[in-house]
């Protein structure tokens, strides 16, 4: 029995130690050569002969189970270094998220403005009919109020349709008095759906408001002009006659196209021009609205998306949201 116990102890691996099981409790093993030999003992004696042996059995296989934990835990460890990995090794791959590039671009914006001292407004995005239409000279049932058809709900409350009650909110906070200089960026809705529309998109409009007087269409020209080389480089710009329930005059701004340099190609339709935001000298009735007297200012509104789909030629608009990694991940 001796020797069994250093068959035991002296297995090193997990092999040598099965191979030792086998040899001393296999079903030819020594163990049950021995309880074999029970037929031949005396029956006074096979009580004695049988415990002794259960003895023995006990005790070789406690050593067989601790010597059995001790070396699976040494293989385990073995295997750790083997194949450990050091979290501290840089791994090459960068991983890494990045911001979605309509974020990207509404910062672009945001950083010019912010620059020239405009402060950043927020309002809520159910708005009622008042801060988002009438206030801003959209009568109820005014034809002009189609450009922006949008979602009611029934309490008469509406889903912005533009950034623009934001400034109607500014204007009537009692703790705001002009000069005001003012952008605000956010997401607004409206009932369209193709390649250049979704139904949740966003704006960054502004707003600058002083003395009768000291603001005209010139500061109006100068900053948009300004602002269209910040973000599209060396492109010419031109200011279209339009019209706009909230400002008088209006103008829709164009920038040459800057994929075929203004020789015609299928994104600016041929004309060389692409569309690029809305403006104009505020109307007298917004002022009449937010009870501003010997005031003038001007205001203009910028499609977020539509400036993100021009920097990075997005065909399609409404790709932006489906939340494709392959279409994110080339903009890390
Ligand atoms: N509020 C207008 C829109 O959403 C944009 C705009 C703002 C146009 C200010 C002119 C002046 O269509």
């Amino acid at each position: 029995m001796e020797n069994l116990q250093e068959l035991i102890e002296s297995a090193d691996t997990l092999i040598s130690l099965e191979e030792a099981r086998i040899e001393i409790f296999g079903k030819k093993g020594v163990l049950a050569g021995e309880f074999a030999k029970m037929k031949s003992v005396a029956n006074e004696d096979k009580k004695a002969f049988a415990q002794n042996l259960n003895i023995q059995k006990a005790k070789l296989t406690d050593l067989f189970d601790k010597k059995k934990k001790v070396l699976e835990e040494k293989a385990q460890e073995a295997l750790m270094v083997k194949d450990g990995v050091d979290v501290t090794l840089f791994n090459g791959f960068d991983e890494s998220g990045s911001l979605h590039p309509v974020q990207e671009t509404m910062n672009k914006i945001i950083d010019y403005f912010v620059s020239l001292n405009f402060s950043i407004e927020e309002g809520p995005l159910v708005e009622d009919d008042f801060h988002n239409f009438e206030a801003l000279n959209l009568a109820k049932h005014h034809p002009a109020r189609d450009m922006q058809d949008t979602f009611y709900m029934n309490d008469g409350t509406v889903l912005r349709t533009h950034t623009s009650p934001v400034q109607i909110r500014t204007m009537l906070d009692p703790n705001v008095k002009p000069p005001i200089r003012m952008i605000c960026p956010g997401s607004v809705f409206r009932r369209d759906f193709d390649v250049t529309h979704t139904p949740m998109f966003h704006q960054v409009e502004g707003l600058v408001v002083d003395e009768e007087g000291k603001i005209s269409f010139s500061h109006l020209k100068f900053i948009l002009e300004d602002f269209l080389h910040y973000m599209f480089g060396d492109v010419q710009v031109r200011f279209r006659p339009s019209f706009f329930p909230f400002t008088e005059p209006s103008a829709e701004v164009d920038i040459s196209c800057i994929f075929c340099k203004g020789s015609g190609c299928r994104i600016c339709s041929k004309t060389g021009w692409l569309e690029v935001l809305g403006s104009g000298m505020v109307d007298p009735n917004v002022f009449k609205a937010v009870g501003y007297e010997n005031v003038s200012g001007y205001a203009f509104g910028v499609g977020v998306e539509r400036f993100a789909m021009l920097l990075h030629e997005i065909p399609d608009l409404r790709s932006l949201y489906e939340g494709d990694l392959r279409l994110l991940e080339q903009f890390r």
